[in-house]
This record gives structure tokens, C-alpha cells and sequence, in this order.
């Protein structure tokens, strides 16, 4: 396997996020140009600048899962809120971005109210807390310098209540000229990483890779209990269906990944069609039908890596079928290798073994028989009669995955009620 580094793998993901983000728009990306700015003022040094920026880039990572959303994102909130601690959670997951996860943590945190908190509070956490709020203040309706003044008094009559009175100062500093406004708007997340010289080199183990991929798919999955378990399902699915058809170890990793990623897409689809309780119009369904396609225009940042080419495919093909009948691409027979046919299979069991709100989930000998009848002709019959003699073993996959990331959702919700102040 070749080498692959925390910045191939997690920048242009993080980049590709943002710009596909249908929810938060560019409100991730612009709050890391603001904290950026003030960080540098600051004099931060060179491994709490990548921090500040990497947790700026995903601050609102959480309000992706949670149902506080637009609300919350507009209006300040004391912190602990939901989605501060679904995105720590959420990230705590991948070991390399446990700091970051602690700042995401406390990003509403009102510098006046610290004392009430039991934790450590990291410093880039009251950047990004200010950084949030200057972008809140901003209308996309007006020009920006047109608002300047209005909003640095906005901020600046804050100092010491709401926010930091170092970070305070450090804005009112650099936000006089105007190039600070005008590179909100225009600053891409790429310049970004690249001005802050982020040249980690660090390889990833196997299992970092993995951790990252799963940490990744909870932004959708974690959307509601009854799908927190479905691309981790999915992703265990397709290794263990891998091994079983005799690929070898690589192979089944990068089965692993794509079945994490799978769903990523949906990040771009308007969340009303994604979460609706009972079916979809013709419309509705045809506007659901993209996230393969985003799916494989986010993961497309990782080409330039050798190893992630199949990874990229096989996500962007996972409703294809032999057929010709599947989309976006509508490819058939001899197009449809065997990991897209893995990845479609995996998805197809693990979505009808689970509960939905309008029916439970099925039994294994139901799923199959549905897939028997429907795959014949769209997945591939001799596949499935191998496959056909795990039943036990895939029963065990999916009550284990399922039970484990259920568990790890409602940790996350009975934690948010657990705020965690000292009183
Ligand atoms: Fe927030
Ligand atoms: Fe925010
Ligand atoms: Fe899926």
C-alpha cells in the first residue's frame, strides 16, 4: 500500500465538505478565514495555527447531524449546545484530531461564563467563538465593506462579556484594513491551508485511515438513529464479503473506505428529501438520486492518490446496476466491477435490516429473499449464491455494527443533556 498523509487525505476532504455543504454554505470555510487572521495577529505558533484552522474549517461539523440547525447557527448559544458536543464526539473518534475536537467543543463557550465549566477550555476556542459570530453578523445581501464598521462595533462592544479580550483586541487590530473583509468572501480553503504552510508529512496507519473514513461518515449517518449505523455497516459488510471472495487484504480495506464514503454525497442534498418520513415524489426522488453523483465529485479530491482511484469509483457507482438500470451513469454489465457490485449489495442489506419510521427492520432471510429476486438481473447471481452461505456471519456483522454505533448516538444525545457545567 502506498504511503498516504494526514494532508492528502484530511484537507481536501475538508475542502471538498465545504464547498459541497448545502446546510452551512461557505460558513465554515469564511470563519476560518477570520480566524486565521486573528490567530496570525496573535502570533500563534505554528501547531495551534493548524489546530485553529482545521477546527475553524469544522466547527459546525455537529449542527450537519443535529436538529438544531439554521436556528442555531444564526443565533448565539450558550455552550454546552448539541452540536458543539456532537462534533467532539464526532471527532474525538479519529485519535489525530482529538485536540481539535476539544476547541470545537467549547466554540460557544461566552468568555464572561468560563469558570462554569469543569474542562480546560483550549485558547483557539475563543477565536473561533468571535470569528463565528463576525460571520453571523455579515449579510450575504450587502457588500461587505459596507458593513464593516457596523459589525467591528457590534463585536468590539462585546469585549470581555461574550468574548476574549485578547482575541477582542487582536480584531480590532486586524480587521481595520479592508483586505481582512474582502478575503472572507474570497480566501478559498485551499489558499488557506497553504498560507498556514500545513506540510504534514505524517503517514497514516491503516487503521487511522479507517478511523477517518467512519469519523467522515457520521456527518451523515448520525442524521438519525435509524441510519447511525448504515455506512458502518456497510463499510464492515464489504471487507468481510471481500474476504470471502478470496481478495486480498488491500483490496478489502479500500472496500472498507468506500463503504464508509458511500453516502458522503448526501451532504449536498437539501436535508427536507434526505430525512422525509414516507415516500418521495417523483421530484423529490430525483433530486435524492445525485448524492452518488456528489459522493464521487467530493472523493474525486483524493485521486491524485493512486491507492484512493477504486475507493472513488466504486462510492460514485453504488446504485449502477448490471442492468443498465441504475444511475447517475447508467453503466452496465462488464463496466460494473466487483467491488461496485460489493458496495451495492452491502448498501442494499444494510438498509433493509434496518429500522425505518415507517417500517421495522427485516429479517435476514426477507433481505436476502428481496435481493435474490431484484439482484439476479442487477447485481450479480453467482456473487450472490457465494454470499448466500454467510448468513450467519452477516447477521452478526450487521447486528454488531448496528448496535455499536446506536450505542454511540444516544451516548451523544443523553450526553448533550448531561451539559456538563459545574453548578
Ligand atoms: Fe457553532
Ligand atoms: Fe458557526
Ligand atoms: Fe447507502
Amino acid at each position: 500500500m502506498e504511503k498516504i498523509s494526514l494532508k492528502e487525505l484530511a484537507f481536501p476532504l475538508i475542502k471538498a465538505i465545504d464547498s459541497f455543504n448545502y446546510l452551512l454554505k461557505a460558513h465554515q470555510r469564511r470563519t476560518a478565514v477570520i480566524a486565521y487572521h486573528i490567530g496570525k495577529k496573535l502570533g500563534l505558533n505554528y501547531g495551534d495555527m493548524v489546530e485553529l484552522v482545521v477546527a475553524a474549517a469544522l466547527h459546525d461539523i455537529g449542527a450537519l447531524s443535529v436538529q438544531e440547525r439554521d436556528s442555531l447557527i444564526k443565533e448565539d448559544v450558550e455552550n454546552p449546545s448539541p452540536h458543539c458536543l456532537m462534533g467532539y464526539k464526532m471527532l474525538s473518534g479519529f485519535d489525530m484530531f482529538a485536540d481539535i475536537a476539544k476547541i470545537i467543543r467549547h466554540h460557544h463557550i461566552r468568555y464572561e461564563n468560563r469558570e462554569k465549566y469543569d474542562e480546560d477550555i483550549k485558547f483557539q476556542s475563543y477565536i473561533i467563538h468571535l470569528a463565528d459570530r463576525v460571520d453571523i453578523c455579515l449579510s450575504p445581501d450587502h457588500f461587505i465593506l459596507n458593513q464593516k464598521e457596523k459589525v467591528r462595533a457590534n463585536i468590539l462592544e462585546k469585549n470581555g462579556t461574550v468574548f476574549h479580550p485578547d482575541v477582542c483586541a487582536a480584531f480590532e487590530e486586524v480587521s481595520k484594513p479592508d483586505i481582512f473583509w474582502i478575503e472572507i468572501n474570497s480566501l478559498t480553503m485551499e489558499q488557506l491551508f497553504s498560507r498556514i504552510g500545513f506540510i504534514s508529512s505524517i503517514e497514516l496507519t491503516r487503521l487511522q485511515i479507517e478511523q477517518f473514513a467512519l469519523t467522515i461518515s457520521h456527518i451523515i449517518d448520525f442524521r438519525s438513529r435509524f441510519t447511525a449505523g448504515h455506512s458502518y455497516t456497510v463499510g464492515k459488510l464489504a471487507g468481510f464479503i471481500g474476504r470471502i471472495l478470496g481478495m486480498d487484504e488491500d483490496f478489502c480495506l479500500k472496500l472498507t473506505i468506500a463503504g464508509y464514503f458511500h453516502d458522503i454525497g448526501k451532504i449536498g442534498i437539501d436535508t427536507q428529501y434526505i430525512e422525509k418520513v414516507g415516500p418521495l415524489t417523483d421530484e423529490e426522488y430525483n433530486m435524492v438520486k445525485l448524492h452518488c453523483y456528489y459522493s464521487g465529485q467530493i472523493l474525486s479530491e483524493l485521486n491524485s492518490s493512486e491507492w484512493f482511484r477504486d475507493v472513488v469509483k466504486w462510492a460514485q457507482y453504488h446504485h449502477e446496476r448490471l442492468s443498465g438500470n441504475g444511475y447517475p451513469f447508467s453503466i452496465s454489465g462488464e463496466d460494473i466491477d466487483a467491488g461496485t457490485k460489493i458496495i451495492a449489495f452491502s448498501d442494499m442489506i444494510s438498509a433493509l435490516m434496518e429500522d425505518r419510521p415507517y417500517r421495522t427492520r427485516l429479517s435476514i432471510d426477507v433481505a436476502f429473499d428481496i435481493i435474490d429476486n431484484y439482484a439476479a438481473d442487477n447485481i450479480d447471481p453467482q456473487m450472490i449464491k457465494v454470499i448466500d452461505r454467510y448468513k450467519p456471519e452477516i447477521q452478526q456483522i450487521v447486528d454488531d455494527c448496528k448496535k455499536r454505533a446506536e450505542r454511540t448516538y444516544d451516548e451523544s444525545v443523553s450526553y448533550n443533556m448531561d451539559c456538563g457545567i459545574a453548578e
